[in-house]
């Protein structure tokens, strides 16, 4: 079962314009809404997989109560603490013209210190040994730096599979409780050593002294460069797929969630890392608001070359 949990969930609401000029008067073609979150995009795309999947975290107001029924709706068992404050939304801005995405992210109310604990006791209650639990997301007001770092410590000790997929303090923090899994992107890896990381060759050198450093598999992503995959065995490299690109939103969330669903089917580490590339590949060519088919991901299997280095 992989479990994601969601402290700052949202609605996300995209319009889509012809071309958006800021300052000026954008007539809106169309409207939709969907959930959204990190997490709850990993358990989308786990769903859409066939895998087992259960959606925990904490909601609030109309939004929550709309997150709850889709997921329903889409056969994705959920579990949330309901709270009063309402869940955020976050807007997004489609520009058909420029295939680009302008994303407005709300921060979301803070979190109590109760409302915390109810989080924690209901992961708790639902993690068995050999679970896969993802925390992914940024952390909303109120939530202290090292949170996600004590639950990885409880939950490896619970013998769940971790996986953190974060920024900033919480992500340093919390690789320092040896999560299984982290996926940051360059951005990400540049924060966490405290200089702009450019180059592969840098890329591959901080995964490694993040695997050295007790997480078991690190996966930095490269955009349309494809990602790295390292583990003490060594390292994969998986390169991108040049496609007409229509929305980058979330590529590396539905590439989390197909890493985590083959790991959880004992599939070769090899071809994991070119599922998750294949599975980020055809996300880039949707528009963003829904994770691809299993259909348009297999139409990029072939065309992903992994290289061990
Ligand atoms: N422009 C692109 N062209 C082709 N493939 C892409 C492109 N952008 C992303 N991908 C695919 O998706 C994977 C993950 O993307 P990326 O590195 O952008 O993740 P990310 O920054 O964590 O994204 P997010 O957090 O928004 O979900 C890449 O490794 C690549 O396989
Ligand atoms: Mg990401």
């Amino acid at each position: 079962m992989i479990i994601t949990v969601c402290l700052n969930p949202a609605v996300d609401k995209m319009v889509t314009v012809d071309c958006f000029v800021p300052g000026e008067t954008n007539r809106v073609l169309s409207v939709r809404r969907d959930p959204g979150g990190k997490a709850i995009n990993v358990a989308k795309m786990v769903r859409r997989l066939g895998g087992d999947t259960l959606a925990l975290g904490i909601v609030g107001g109309e939004n929550g109560a709309y997150i709850r029924s889709q997921l329903s709706e889409m056969g994705i068992p959920h579990d949330f603490v309901t709270r009063e404050e309402p869940t955020r939304t976050n807007y997004k801005i489609a520009d058909k013209r420029q295939r680009s995405t302008t994303e407005l992210n709300e921060p979301g109310y803070p979190i109590t210190e109760q409302q915390l604990e109810k989080v924690w006791k209901s992961i708790s209650a639902h993690v068995r040994p050999g679970d896969t639990v993802v925390l992914a997301g940024t952390n909303p007001p109120g939530v202290a730096d090292d949170t996600l770092a004590r639950w990885i410590e409880k939950l490896n000790a619970m013998q769940a599979v971790t996986v953190l997929d974060t920024s900033g303090t919480p992500l340093k923090l919390g690789i320092a409780a040896k999560p299984r899994i982290i996926k940051p992107n360059m951005a990400e890896l540049s924060e966490l050593f405290g200089e702009q990381i450019h180059y592969l060759r840098d890329a591959i050198a901080a995964a490694k002294q993040i695997v050295q450093g007790g997480v078991e598999r690190v996966i930095v992503s490269l955009g349309g460069d494809g990602a790295i995959f390292a583990t003490k065995e060594g390292v994969l490299r998986g390169h991108g797929v040049d496609v007409p690109v229509c929305s980058t939103v979330g590529c590396g969330d539905v590439m989390l969630a197909s890493l985590l669903y083959d790991l959880q089917r004992e599939t070769s580490w090899e071809e994991t890392a070119r599922r998750a590339i294949a599975t980020g590949t055809a996300n880039a060519t949707c528009s963003g608001t829904e994770p691809p088919t299993v259909e348009q991901i297999e139409e990029f299997l072939d065309r992903v070359q992994i290289e061990r280095l």
